[in-house]
């Protein structure tokens, strides 16, 4: 949970770096499970930016989130080899049976689905990570055993 004190730390071990944003926001993610937004403004002050340029980093970049995940998160690639092999199809059929959109987490809390851009496992498009661990060739079959899986 929040931890102003804790969050502050972290800001100022890193504040004086050069590009110090990044490492921050990573710091902060690997801290709390994502980028708290009561941590936006204290970056913002830390590095003398305004909240707007804060928030628009981390909406930018896909690794971060504004919410703390599911039990288990699965990135699904989106890039072009796993298009090829009919990876929009796979999520499309994904989301509906989950009820959930890209960066969202399932009613019950057991799975976060992101999107993710290339995970170098084109040869086995269309791929995925569950929890950081490759999932290859996917169709909805495997999904289902997935879901499955983290549901338990
Ligand atoms: Fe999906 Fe490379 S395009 S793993």
């Amino acid at each position: 949970h929040w931890d102003g004190a804790l969050a502050r730390g972290i800001i100022a071990e890193q504040a004086s770096l050069e590009g110090a944003m990044l490492p921050i926001l990573h710091a902060l993610q690997e801290e709390f499970g994502c980028v708290p937004h009561e941590a936006v403004p204290l970056v913002a002050d830390a590095l003398n930016l305004s909240r707007a340029e804060v928030h628009g980093v981390v909406s930018f970049y896909h690794d971060f989130r504004a919410r703390p995940p599911g039990r288990h998160v699965l990135k699904l690639c989106r890039a072009e080899a796993c298009q090829a092999m009919g990876a929009e199809a796979v999520s499309a059929g994904l989301m509906r049976r989950l009820g959930v959109e890209w960066h969202g987490t399932t009613a019950d809390g057991s799975l976060t689905l992101e999107p993710a851009f290339c995970l170098g496992l084109c040869a086995c498009a269309p791929a995925a990570l569950l929890d950081g661990e490759p999932l290859a060739r996917l169709d909805e079959a495997v999904l289902e055993n997935v879901v499955a899986e983290a549901r338990r």
